[in-house]
């Protein structure tokens, strides 16, 4: 049965390999550790002790950012993904988060698909956003409360 937590220090290098595994661009080990030294809010989805998915936002009262979501490839598409999502709902609106913004690749269907069936709306395509091996455009997406 899937758990839902708050991400632990000792968390971040299960979530770093599965970062590794689905993003094309994908942060490095530095970034998740001074994500989470700077305060970024965690979550990480386990089953019998092993991390499945992670998410991380940034409150910024009245909003939220959605830095960075993933699922284990061979663990997609089982649900875990929405409950992330989910629980990010719950924290941000205890928090009075009226707003949370996201940045996704253009190309990235399936997670625009999964971000629509949340209600995030489609609100602007930012030019030339990934850079590096990959470059692309980001569409921006929100959903208000
Ligand atoms: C995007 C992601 C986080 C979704 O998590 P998930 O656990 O796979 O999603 P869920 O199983 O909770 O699916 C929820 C909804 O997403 C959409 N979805 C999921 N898999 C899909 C697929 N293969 N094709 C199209 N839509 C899909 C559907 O709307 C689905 O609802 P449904 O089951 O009622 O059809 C996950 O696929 C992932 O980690 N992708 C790689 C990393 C990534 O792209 N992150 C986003 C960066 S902005």
């Amino acid at each position: 049965m899937y758990k839902i937590s708050l991400l632990d220090i000792s968390d971040l290098e299960e979530a770093y390999r599965i970062e590794v595994s689905t993003n094309p661009s994908p942060w490095s080990f530095d970034n998740f550790k001074s994500s989470f030294e700077v305060g970024h809010h965690g979550l990480v989805c386990k089953e019998e002790g092993r991390i499945l998915g992670f998410l991380i936002f940034s409150p910024i009262r009245p909003e939220a950012h959605l830095l960075n979501i993933a699922v284990k490839e061979s663990e997609q598409s089982k649900g875990m993904g929405s409950l992330l999502v989910k629980s990010m709902f719950s924290q941000c609106k205890a928090m009075g988060v009226k707003k949370i913004f996201l940045e996704v690749r253009i190309s990235n269907e399936k997670a625009i698909k999964f971000y629509q069936k949340y209600g995030f709306q489609k609100d602007a395509i930012r030019e030339k956003y990934y850079s590096g091996d990959n470059p692309e455009d980001a569409l921006l997406m929100s959903i208000e409360f």
